[in-house]
């Protein structure tokens, strides 16, 4: 089923591919020219790095300068799964990968044809198969919304987090997470016995350490805003609505609640998205997470991409 993919990867073409996060568009990780096109086709600044997909630990001594002991204890406890881990960078690694910088990221993703294509024709260099700016892909169908009915993507249905890896930087000290995900940061803590930072409004990172954080991202046309708690008019036809939690009088097409399903809400974040501009709304409203879903672990990722969609 993957040979036609395998094939084009190998021609130094770029294919589209489901990971257990949301679907990538891959290029040979060696191959320049291939590279050059994830980049036209994404219209993706050239100062923001790719990830660099493997399906093996020992893959990863071919682009990491060194690989430590914490480095090695989180690839057996995450790895394959929806982590990437920035490294102090070998020579050799593309410049076009790592946008220039001293390092370079790396994942194992989990899903089984993910590991079957890279098996084949990777390492990949694959960021999110969207147009910049757009939200991440989670269906075949988001991939060919931005890049056309024909283009090259295996159709694996819906993916299963729906929010793209948590990157943690190890290449610094003490250790950052610039994008939080579904491995959270009390699950790296709790595998290293150590304190990492997190980047947040307070504590932003250097621009130059990890570019990818200011550029907009997941934004659909529609407005996304948090709903106003206090709102208690009747729901608005323009606008879709995102809940968490019952709440009484809110009943209608436009209204989805997940009743404390936060896989759920996390999954179909980005499909919700897309779905509103088809759909021809305006707005969409989230509730707010105040309570002990605070407490989720996968809180942090979620409101993450709420927020960035915000603004
Ligand atoms: O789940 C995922 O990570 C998905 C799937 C396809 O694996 N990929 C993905 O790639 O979300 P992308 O390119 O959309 O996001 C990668 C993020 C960007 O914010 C980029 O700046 C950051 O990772 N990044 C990549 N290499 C980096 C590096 N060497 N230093 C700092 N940040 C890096
Ligand atoms: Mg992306």
């Amino acid at each position: 089923m993957l040979d036609r993919y395998i094939q084009l990867l190998r021609e130094g073409e770029i294919v589209a591919f489901p990971t257990e996060t949301v679907y990538g568009l891959g290029a040979d990780a060696w191959n320049p020219s291939a590279i050059r096109k994830i980049f036209v086709r994404k219209e993706r600044p050239t100062d923001n790095p790719l990830i660099v997909h493997v399906a093996s630990i020992p893959a990863v001594e071919q682009f990491a300068r060194e690989i430590s002991a914490d480095a090695r204890t989180l690839m057996q406890r995450f790895w394959p799964g929806p982590l990437t881990l920035i490294f102090k960078k070998k020579p050799e690694v593309l410049d076009l990968v790592t946008a220039g910088l001293d390092t370079v990221g790396v994942r194992w993703p989990s899903h089984p044809l993910s590991q079957e294509l890279i098996a084949s024709a990777g390492p990949l260099a694959a960021p999110s198969a969207n147009t910049s700016g757009r939200p991440s892909p989670t269906k075949a169908e988001h991939v060919r919304e931005d890049f056309g009915e024909q283009f090259p993507v295996i159709d694996a249905g819906e993916t299963a987090i729906g929010l793209e890896s948590t990157v943690l930087d190890l290449s610094r000290k003490p250790y950052r997470i610039y994008r939080p995900g579904a491995v959270s940061v009390q699950d790296i803590e709790e595998a290293l016995g150590k304190k990492v930072e997190q980047a947040s409004g307070d504590n932003p990172p250097a621009e130059n350490r990890s570019p990818g954080t200011k550029y907009s991202h997941y934004t659909p046309d529609a407005t996304v805003r948090w709903l106003d708690v206090n709102e208690t008019t009747a729901p608005d036809s323009g606008t879709l609505y995102l809940l968490h939690s019952r709440r009484p009088g809110r009943e209608g097409s436009n209204i989805i609640t997940y009743e404390g399903d936060f896989p759920q809400f996390a999954r179909e974040l980005y499909d919700r998205f897309r779905q509103a501009d088809h759909r021809g709304y305006t707005t969409v409203a989230i509730e707010p997470f105040t309570g002990g879903e605070r407490e989720d672990p996968l809180m942090p990722a979620l409101e993450n991409r709420i927020q960035k969609a915000i603004g």
